[in-house]
């Protein structure tokens, strides 16, 4: 059986002590579920962070959308950090599966982690959109998987900036250090040419060795009424982990981006995932766009996202950006040389 959405007047104090262990949104038992209807805009273009940085104009609007989204009434469900709460909320245990006592909804570590992150970008990029009036605005991809994308985006790291966060590791984010796509909290003594030569191929390997069989890719299938297990998560999110893990503080609770309860906190979450949905993306591509899993239980899975409206959502209908009306810019694959 596919995984089914949560009962959202169940919300439970959650497993973050980052957060004081809240992060439940108000509840509002007038509020209406909606299948989503898919938008019917202009097809969005989402382009790479080191080459529209100097887009004066597209940065205006960008910075515009975050601080509007700040500036919202805190319980206002289009709030930043409403918004931000809904990944906690899906990571750190808020809700049960229907008809459980104990069995949370967990987005990660299965075959539901890269499916429920793109419906969560979609709205989230939709709601930016409409608070600047622009149907076109996407947010941009962190280009981690090529050399000029591997360090940490500067747009980030101004200080008056709504994209700021200062919960970050001053040591990567400020100094041009290259990101370490294994990182584990230590630091590699390479050089950068060699930490970069490190990520090249072993994204390409990822690709390479998963081509074949979705589940190391994707993860593994997680049923309704079945827990998660960590090692169920596929190659592209441990890649996606250890960037999470190279932003956060090094200690404490590693806030943000290094805690599910507080990642999406952070500004820069939304590039990262964004950059994760277009290796997905890339991937589906390279397999002659194959469907992963012939498997009504992931095609059925449901989520409920929310904007002005719970919106209930299935993984089946978002296999093709298209539907959901974006798509990204094709930018050199540097890595993929020796895969086909
Ligand atoms: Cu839900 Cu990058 O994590």
């Amino acid at each position: 059986k596919p995984i089914m959405p949560p009962d959202l007047s169940k919300c439970h104090d959650v497993t973050a002590p980052a957060l004081h262990n809240h992060c439940c949104p108000p509840y509002n038992p007038s509020q209406t579920i909606l299948e989503y209807d898919f938008p019917a805009t202009p097809l969005r273009v989402r382009r790479p962070l080191h080459l529209v940085k100097d887009d004066q104009e597209y940065m205006d609007k960008y910075k515009e959308a975050v601080r509007r989204m700040k500036n919202l009434p805190a319980d206002h469900p289009w709030n930043y950090y409403q918004q931000a709460n809904v990944h906690c909320q899906y990571c750190n245990y808020a809700y049960y599966q229907q008809n459980t006592d104990d069995v949370p909804i967990q987005v990660h570590n299965s075959w539901i982690f890269l499916p429920w992150h793109r419906y969560y970008l979609h709205f989230y990029e939709r709601i930016l959109g409409k608070l600047i009036d622009d149907d076109t605005f996407t947010i941009p991809f962190w280009n981690w998987d090529t050399k000029d994308g591997m360090t940490f985006p500067t747009i980030f790291q101004e200080q008056s900036s709504p994209l700021y966060d200062p919960k970050r590791d001053q040591r990567h984010v400020k100094n041009g250090a290259i990101v370490d796509l294994k990182y584990a909290y230590t630091e590699n003594p390479a050089s950068d040419s060699e930490i970069i030569r490190e990520n090249l191929c072993f994204i390409q390997k990822t690709f390479k060795h998963s081509l074949s069989l979705a589940e190391l890719f994707m993860g593994d299938p997680v049923r309704a009424g079945e827990k998660e297990i960590e090692e169920a998560h596929g190659q592209l999110e441990v890649i996606h982990n250890a960037v999470h893990r190279w932003i956060g503080e090094p200690d404490g609770y590693k806030e943000d981006m290094g805690d599910f309860s507080t990642a999406a906190r952070d500004p820069v979450f939304f590039s990262h995932h964004c950059n994760v949905d277009r290796m997905w993306e890339i991937y589906r591509n390279l397999r002659g766009n194959r469907i992963e899993f012939e498997d009504n239980d992931w095609l059925d899975s449901t989520f409920l996202l929310h904007d002005e409206n719970e919106q209930l959502v299935k993984i089946g209908d978002c296999l093709n950006p298209t539907k959901l009306r974006y798509t990204f810019e094709q930018v050199p694959l540097p890595w993929l040389g020796k895969i086909n």
